[in-house]
């Protein structure tokens, strides 16, 4: 079973990298993260999180096939936004709520390299633009106010110290 990376990796906070080789290593990596991902009832889990520099992150819905995006590119995002209580498996036990556009069109290519599109609404919009911010370093503590971010760091070092 894969590692899961918790804050204070230095690799939660880099940008990855593009992924160049369709090989099966790259297939036992995703199948690798989708077990890792919902071995820890999550729904969304970034390369980056399992120590790998990789643009790439695996979405597993509730009643729906696994969903994997490689290389993504974000390429319309609605200007209407929505707000949802977000949590991440890096930071486990610590949720709060994140506004974020709520629709978003997303380009990536699939395991064999095929390029696909998608738009998105709902929660698979919602988790397509968490995964993605993983790819740049980003984490759903950045996309709040300063004040939020800091009581929400404070609160869950509290929570690791229990
Ligand atoms: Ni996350």
């Amino acid at each position: 079973m894969l590692n899961i990376v918790l804050y204070g990796e230095p690799i939660l906070i880099q940008k990855a990298q593009k992924v160049k080789e369709f090989d099966q290593n790259l297939e036992r990596l995703t199948l690798d993260m989708y077990e890792a991902m919902k071995h820890d009832n999550g729904i969304g889990l970034a390369a980056p999180q399992v120590g790998i520099s990789a643009r790439l992150f695996v979405v597993g819905l509730e009643n729906e096939p696994p969903r994997i995006f490689i290389n993504p590119r974000i390429v319309a995002m609605s200007e209407e936004s929505s707000e949802y209580e977000e949590g991440c498996l890096s930071f486990p036990g610590l949720y709060f709520t994140v506004a974020r556009p709520s629709a978003v069109d997303i380009e990536a290519v699939d395991i064999r390299g095929r390029p696909f599109r998608l738009s998105a609404d709902g929660l698979l919009a919602r988790v397509i633009q968490h995964e993605y911010d993983h790819l740049d370093g980003i984490l759903f503590i950045d996309r709040v106010s300063p004040a939020k971010r800091r009581r929400a760091l404070a609160h869950y070092s509290r929570m690791l110290n229990m």
